[in-house]
C-alpha cells in the first residue's frame, strides 16, 4: 500500500527531546513518556469512555485523538502514545475480537489448526479512522512533542489468537510452536503483513516514532525466542527501516532475552523494571552493539511517595549515564518498565515527570 519512496509530508520536529536522544544529540531535558499513560489512571479518560467499548473508541478519530492528548496536556510528557490497542489491526482486518474489561482481548474463534491459520484475515487496506485520529493529534502537538505509534509483535498477537484470550502460561501457544512448528511459522508469517501494514498506516499519517510491543516474549526461553519469534520480528523491523523513523522494541520480563531481541534491529530497546539499565546495556551491546535504552521505573514506584520515587529516578538516570559513558548505550528515554497501573494517582504521574525533567 505504501509507495517505494518515503513520504515527504512528515512534519518537522525542532529539537524534540525524544528524537534528539535517539539521534545522539544531547536532549534539552531527559525525555520521558509512560506506557499506558493514556487510559484508566485519568479521570478525564474514564469520563470520555462512558458507554463506549474500548475497541469502538479506537475507531473514533475525535475520541482517540482526545484520549491520546489528555496525558500530554496533564503531565507534560515528551511524547504522546497513540490511543489504540494491539488487537485493533486484527479487528480492522475482520477478526472477531472484543476487549473484556478487567480481562483483555478475547477472540470469538481461537486459532488452533492449520486451516484456522489459512483463514485468518490479513489487514491489506487503510484504517481511515486511525489515520484521521493521527491527523487531529498532530495538529495539537507542538514541535517538541513526538507522537509514537505502535503495533503488537506477532508472538504476542499469536498468543491472544491461539489461547483465545489472555493467558497465564501460554501453554496452547507453546504447544503449537513446539508440536506443529510449520503451522506456528505459517501463523507468524500471516501476522507480519498485518503488523507492517498497520504500522505503515500510522507512518503515512505522520507518526514520529514506533514501538513494537512484544509484551509476552518474556515467557519464552532465549532458544525458543530465537527459533520461533526473532525471524518474524526482524522481518517487521527491516520492512519499516526505509521509513527512517525511530523504532522501539519492548517486552516484559525480557532480561534473559535482551540480547536476542536487540538483534531484531530496533534503534531503541525498551527494558523492563527487573533489570538494571547498565546490565541491560551490556547484554544488548554484547549481542548487537549499543542502542538507545528506554525504561525502566517499576510502575509500582508511582505509589511510593516523592522521596522514594526521587531516589529510584536518580538511580535509573545514573545507571543510564554509566551505560552511555561505558559505550554500551547511545542514549536514554525515560519510561516505566511496563505500563501505568490502573489505580495510579494522576497527580503522582505528573510528579514523576517533574522529577525526571528536573
Ligand atoms: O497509553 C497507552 O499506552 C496507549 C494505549 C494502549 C492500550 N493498549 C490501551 C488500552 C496501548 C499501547 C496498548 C497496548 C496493549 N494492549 C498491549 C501491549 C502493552 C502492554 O501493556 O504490554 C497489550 C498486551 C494489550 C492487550 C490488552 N488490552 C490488555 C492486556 C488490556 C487490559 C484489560 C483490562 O481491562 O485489564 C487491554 C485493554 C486496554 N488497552 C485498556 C487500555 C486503556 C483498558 C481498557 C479500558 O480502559 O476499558
Amino acid at each position: 500500500m505504501c509507495p517505494e519512496t518515503i513520504p515527504s509530508t512528515r512534519r518537522t520536529l525542532n529539537n524534540a527531546p525524544i528524537l534528539d536522544a535517539v539521534s545522539g544529540t544531547t536532549p534539552t531535558r531527559t525525555p520521558v513518556w509512560f506506557m499506558r499513560q493514556a487510559g484508566r489512571s485519568l479521570p478525564e479518560y474514564l469520563k470520555l469512555r462512558e458507554g463506549i467499548s474500548m475497541l469502538d473508541s479506537c475507531f473514533q478519530p475525535e475520541l482517540l485523538a482526545e484520549i491520546t492528548l489528555q496525558p500530554v496536556r496533564r503531565h507534560d510528557v515528551d511524547a504522546a502514545i497513540l490511543f489504540s490497542d494491539i488487537v485493533v489491526p486484527l479487528r480492522a482486518a475482520g477478526v472477531e475480537v472484543e476487549i473484556v474489561p478487567g480481562r483483555g482481548p478475547v477472540l470469538a474463534h481461537p486459532i488452533r489448526t492449520r486451516a484456522d491459520v489459512d483463514a485468518l484475515p490479513i489487514l491489506d487496506h487503510d484504517v481511515p479512522e486511525v489515520a484521521a485520529g493521527i491527523a487531529i493529534i498532530l495538529e495539537e502537538l507542538n514541535d517538541q512533542q513526538a507522537l509514537i505509534g505502535f503495533a503488537g509483535a506477532p508472538f504476542t498477537l499469536a498468543s491472544y489468537l491461539v489461547e483465545g484470550g489472555p493467558s497465564k502460561n501460554h501453554e496452547r501457544t507453546k504447544a503449537m510452536m513446539h508440536g506443529d512448528p510449520a503451522t506456528w511459522h505459517a501463523l507468524m508469517e500471516r501476522l507480519v503483513p498485518t503488523v507492517v501494514n498497520f504500522l505503515e498506516v500510522q507512518i503515512d499519517a505522520g507518526i514520529d516514532a514506533m514501538q513494537l510491543f512484544d509484551s509476552w516474549a518474556g515467557f519464552l526461553t532465549a532458544r525458543d525466542y530465537e527459533r520461533y519469534v526473532l525471524p518474524h520480528s526482524t522481518e517487521i523491523f527491516s520492512r519499516i527501516e526505509r521509513h527512517r523513523i525511530p523504532r522501539i522494541h519492548f517486552g516484559v520480563g525480557t532480561g534473559e532475552l535482551l540480547g536476542s531481541m536487540s538483534r531484531a534491529g530496533s534503534e531503541v530497546m525498551g527494558v523492563d523494571w527487573r533489570v538494571p539499565l547498565d546490565t541491560a546495556a551490556r547484554r544488548i551491546s554484547a549481542a548487537s552493539g549499543p542502542r538507545v535504552l528506554q525504561g525502566n521505573l517499576d510502575p509500582a514506584m508511582l505509589f511510593a511517595g516523592t522521596a522514594a520515587l526521587s531516589e529510584e529516578i536518580a538511580r535509573i538516570k545514573a545507571e543510564a549515564d554509566a551505560a552511555i559513558a561505558a559505550g554500551d548505550a547511545r542514549g536514554h528515554i525515560f519510561n516505566l518498565g511496563h505500563g501505568v497501573l490502573p489505580n495510579t494517582n494522576a497527580e503522582d504521574i505528573t510528579e514523576a515527570v517533574r522529577i525526571i525533567h528536573s
